[in-house]
């Protein structure tokens, strides 16, 4: 399973690579406004930034919701450096520009996935990636999880390419259950990543560890 980070904070980005487990990295608007990137050319320049941290795919998302405007901005962000993978929402010009940047070899990513019926739409327009949001489900109480088992066993069945990336995950134990889901990526905040290292009897054991070391050469 691939690992990337959802973020735009260069320093979460850098962190993760630095760990060396890092795979590509998906953002967002809300995430790049939440660093406070603004304005055309500076989100430019920040998707360029962070190509230049992270080894892999990086998705941008579009902006435009017409077909010809997703294709205008999909083609100037697909420019931009050769791990971008162009992101595009799930409504129906988006399945045309999924078509389109696909029967160009241009990687997609089509996000706000929420039933397995789109997830099969976005694989029949070619996406690289489909993005099922799992904590967005677990807020109005469905079991994002059962989303992503699902979209597994479909893609399954047919031998779809398209690959299930797993979004909006909030946690570690998010982590872990798509791994056993059988999902091929999961994008997760930096917290949710590192808080997978973490184990109490790791510590306490570690501890001991190093205090009978000391005993024994003092
Ligand atoms: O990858 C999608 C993600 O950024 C959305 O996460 O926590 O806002 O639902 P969240």
């Amino acid at each position: 399973m691939k690992f990337f980070i959802d973020t735009a904070n260069l320093q979460h980005i850098r962190e993760a690579q630095d760990l060396g487990i890092l795979d590509g990295v998906t953002t967002n608007p809300s995430l790049m406004a939440k660093e406070g990137i603004t304005g055309h050319d500076n989100i430019l320049k920040h998707y360029q930034a962070i190509c230049e941290i992270a080894d892999g795919d990086v998705s941008a998302e579009v902006i435009s919701t017409d077909f010809e405007g997703m294709v205008r901005e999909g083609e100037a962000l697909a420019a931009l450096h050769e791990n971008i993978v162009v992101k595009i929402p799930m409504i129906k010009d988006g399945i045309k520009a999924l078509k389109h940047f696909s029967s160009k070899g241009i990687k997609t990513n089509c996000t706000l996935i929420f039933n397995a019926g789109q997830a099969l739409m976005a694989a029949k327009a070619g996406a690289t990636y489909v993005s099922p949001f799992i904590g967005r489900l677990d807020d109005i109480s469905f079991d994002g999880m059962d989303l992503i088992a699902q979209i597994v066993h479909i893609y399954q069945n047919y031998g779809i390419k398209t690959q299930v990336l797993a979004a909006s995950v909030r946690n570690n134990l998010h982590i872990v259950k798509c791994a056993e889901a059988g999902a091929d990526v999961i994008t997760a905040p930096l917290s949710a990543i590192t808080g997978l290292l973490k184990h109490p009897l790791t510590d306490i054991g570690l501890a001991q560890f190093l205090a009978d070391h000391a005993k024994g050469n003092s």
